[in-house]
């Protein structure tokens, strides 16, 4: 395709295109956390006032979240990874299909509408490749604390004089219900208690701004988050933590393609359970104050995973380990309990030699010898992470369609990789 002519096809059109067998090495920083942008930004509902919020990822899902606030009215400037909102003028707690859909995290604005307006009107986020991701629970909370929810023609209706303090027992760990439930909390009148929330390093992230905004919050890390109502809140001035999965999908780059890398910017302290399995794998890992020293090894051992709740092994490295795993000397098997559908990510590989078999939730991976590079098909966002590492390893060139998955969680992740010496490029 001659030069010019790539400048007219559309976004969604493009193509990343990757020369495999190259070792990674040099050194990479990561990014601001989407999962806990995204919450974080949707906290600036809950008070008027100016938000300042640091270390936000330059992400299609952090635009689209934006398109939604200023639907409402709200003022947002995104500008060289820092957000400012200003939710003083919130004219139309609603946030429309046509934007939801994109993105089902948009769930994330229910909470914070009702506990500080008394209503919304939210669409529901519909299913996605990974599964029917129901929010049945959001709601459930939320009608606990006293909102009356109807559902009709694809939204939530939510209505609620002030919500009350609740007793909330979630009977299976959700992020973005957990998340949501706080929010809604934080200006309810009374106490409230989430059982079994959820402990990922997102949900404290989101505390700890919330609790700057004024909010009085306890144990959030923990299966028991309390929190005590109030009657205002103040704009926060935060600081996104560092993106684990981005980390995670670089210590998997590191360790496929044999390389020698440090992260830099990133929290190992939030990665124990990957980091055991690629150590387990036989890479040599090294950590130091916000680094992540990864050195591969020839020869790749075969491990078995099991996705859990955090501090458990993260479903969103679950693809990215799989990557590796076909590469490894025997057979592993990865059990995925979160996601009913999330192995889209395995008929591609397979079109790239691998061995898979799939039973009920687990991939049982064989080992081979080697990938070969081949065209290829994202069908959601770690799945496109997963192509591109086996891509960086397999022999020959890989093309991966649908990047627009892709460019949802990653910032600029051929940039990055490019820097390590890989041979990738956009189309
Ligand atoms: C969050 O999604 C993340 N997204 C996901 O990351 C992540 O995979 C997931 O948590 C699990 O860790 C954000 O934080 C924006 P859940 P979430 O509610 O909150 C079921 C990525 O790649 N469930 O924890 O939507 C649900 O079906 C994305 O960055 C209900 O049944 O996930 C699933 O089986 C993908 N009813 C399980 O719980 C509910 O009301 C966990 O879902 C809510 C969830």
């Amino acid at each position: 395709m001659d030069s010019g002519s790539w400048l007219l096809t559309p976004e969604f059109m493009k193509s990343i295109v990757i020369n495999g067998g190259r070792q990674l090495s040099g050194e990479v920083s990561i990014s601001g956390a989407k999962n806990a942008a995204l919450p974080i930004i949707a906290a600036s509902l809950l008070c008027e006032g100016e938000h300042r919020i640091a270390n936000v990822p330059s992400l299609v899902d952090v635009k689209t979240l934006t398109k939604i606030l200023r639907n409402m009215g709200v003022t947002v400037e995104l500008a060289d990874h820092s957000a400012v909102i200003d939710s003083t003028k919130l004219a139309n707690p609603e946030a429309p299909y046509d934007l939801v859909r994109t993105m089902r995290a948009s769930v994330l604005v229910l909470g914070p509408l009702v506990a500080r307006f008394g209503k919304a009107r939210v669409s529901l986020p519909g299913g996605c490749a990974i599964g029917a991701r129901p929010v049945n629970l959001h709601i459930m909370g939320l009608e606990k604390m006293g909102a009356t929810i109807a559902i009709e023609h694809g939204y939530i209706e939510a209505n609620a004089e002030r919500l009350k303090g609740a007793r909330i027992y979630f009977d299976i760990v959700t992020v973005t219900g957990t998340e949501n439930l706080m929010m809604a909390a934080a200006l309810a009148d009374g106490v409230t208690i989430l059982e079994n929330a959820a402990r990922e390093p997102e949900v404290i992230d989101l505390a700890h701004a919330l609790i700057q905004m004024g909010a009085k919050i306890e144990g959030a890390g923990t299966d028991v988050i309390r929190i005590t109502g109030v009657e205002k809140l103040r704009p926060m001035n935060y600081r996104v933590l560092p993106d684990r999965i981005e980390t995670g999908t670089f210590v998997i780059a590191a360790a496929i393609t044999n390389g020698s890398v440090i992260i830099r910017d990133c929290a190992p302290q939030h990665l124990d359970a990957l980091l055991a399995k690629v150590a387990e794998s036989g890479a040599e890992i090294t950590l130091g104050e916000g680094t992540i020293r990864i050195v591969g090894s020839e020869t790749i051992k075969p491990v078995n995973v099991k996705t859990l709740p955090h501090p458990g092994f993260p479903t969103d490295m679950q693809a990215q380990i799989m990557s590796l795993m076909c590469l490894a000397q025997g057979t592993s098997v990865i059990n995925e309990t979160i996601f009913e559908n999330r192995f889209t990510h395995v008929a591609e590989l397979r079109r790239m030699g691998a061995d898979i078999v799939i039973e009920g939730g687990s991939a049982i991976v064989k080992g081979v010898p080697k990938l070969l590079g081949a065209p290829v098909m994202a069908t959601d966002l770690r799945a496109s992470a997963s192509l591109i590492l086996a891509g960086l390893a397999a022999e020959g060139q890989t093309v991966i369609s649908r990047i627009y998955h892709l460019d949802r969680g990653y910032e600029n992740i051929e940039g990055k990789l490019s820097a390590l010496g890989a041979d990738i490029k956009r189309v």
